[in-house]
């Protein structure tokens, strides 16, 4: 049957969705399968069930996409959709709530606060210590999130994060290794991708560095010790179960240089798909080609 591929949508990362969107649309329709674009910002989803779609692949990022919404909606309409459902998507994109969790399984995540104000983000940074990351509880893609490292930054990061959600988060910065760690399948048969390990030019890897920049190294394999990234995988492994993830998802973690202890740092339920995106890579590198994953992620499709 038809085959919706949900892309742009309204949240502030539409723009990478459109590109991660294109990408699956062309490798299912290379790999003879009728799909159609589908944007929920343009037409109400309840046009799925009319326009006899029998089946969605959400490459929807950020709010009302990889947040439980689309999920709930696609439930009740009764068309089966990739990736978590409605409650591992509500959990994970709320990085507040994912670290409550994490934290009740012992999982290790770098200590954070809750701030409603300015002067809570100073009284953040004094408890967390100098450098501090603030950003909204509820957003992808590095939109609104700046690196503190002193008092007088603190103002203007929280206002920058307070633009894009009422919740926003300080988390302790940990200075080492950037990776992110792919996880393909679902309950006892999901299993974890090979690391990738990312160097961006200046060391920030921000909205830039993610989808435009071509200085933007990732290293896979990742040149961790080979001990040091199994620990990795089988800690994300436990993160993905405990939010109760299916399908697929990418944890992005950050090893402390000093201790090379990993921390977690969120999930994404609906992660990117574009021609820089990770999860593509990391599935190159164990063999799944493009068309090859949309494929599978699509055939494991489900209510
Ligand atoms: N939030 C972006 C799309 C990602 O995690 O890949
Ligand atoms: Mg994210």
């Amino acid at each position: 049957g038809k085959v919706a591929v949900l892309m742009g949508g309204r949240s502030a990362e539409r723009e990478v969705s459109l590109m991660s969107g294109q990408g699956v649309l062309q490798a299912l329709r290379g790999a003879g399968v009728d799909a159609h674009p589908f944007d929920p910002a343009q037409q109400p989803l309840c046009e799925l069930a009319r326009q006899g779609f029998a089946r969605a692949f959400i490459a929807l990022h950020g709010r009302w996409g990889e947040d439980g919404t689309v999920q709930g909606a696609l439930e009740l309409l009764g068309i089966p959709y990739t990736g978590s459902g409605v409650q591992a998507c509500a959990v994970a994109i709320d990085k507040t709530l994912t670290k409550r969790l994490w934290q009740a399984e012992g999982l290790p995540t770098p200590a954070w606060r809750r701030v409603d104000s300015a002067a809570a983000t100073r009284a953040a940074l004094q408890a967390l210590g100098a450098p501090m990351i603030v950003k909204p509880a509820r957003e992808g893609s590095t939109i609104g999130l700046t690196k503190v490292t002193a008092p007088d930054q603190c103002e203007a990061a929280y206002r920058l994060a307070a633009q894009h959600d009422l919740e926003v988060l300080c988390e302790q910065f940990i200075a080492g290794d950037e990776v992110t760690c792919a996880v393909l399948g679902s309950g006892a048969s999901a299993r974890a991708l090979p690391l990738i390990r990312i160097v961006a030019p200046g060391g920030d890897y921000d909205y830039h560095a993610k989808y435009f920049s071509d200085d933007t190294r990732y290293l896979i394999p990742s040149g961790l010790p080979a001990e040091e990234e199994a620990t990795i995988q089988a800690l994300v492994l436990r993160a993905y179960r405990t939010l109760g993830c299916r399908g697929w998802a990418r944890a992005d973690i950050m090893v402390d240089a000093a201790t090379r202890q990993p921390y977690l740092l969120e999930i994404n339920t609906a992660p990117g798909m574009t021609s820089h995106s990770l999860v593509p890579m990391a599935a190159r590198a164990a063999g799944i080609d493009y068309p090859t994953l949309c494929l599978q992620l699509l055939a494991q499709a489900t209510l």
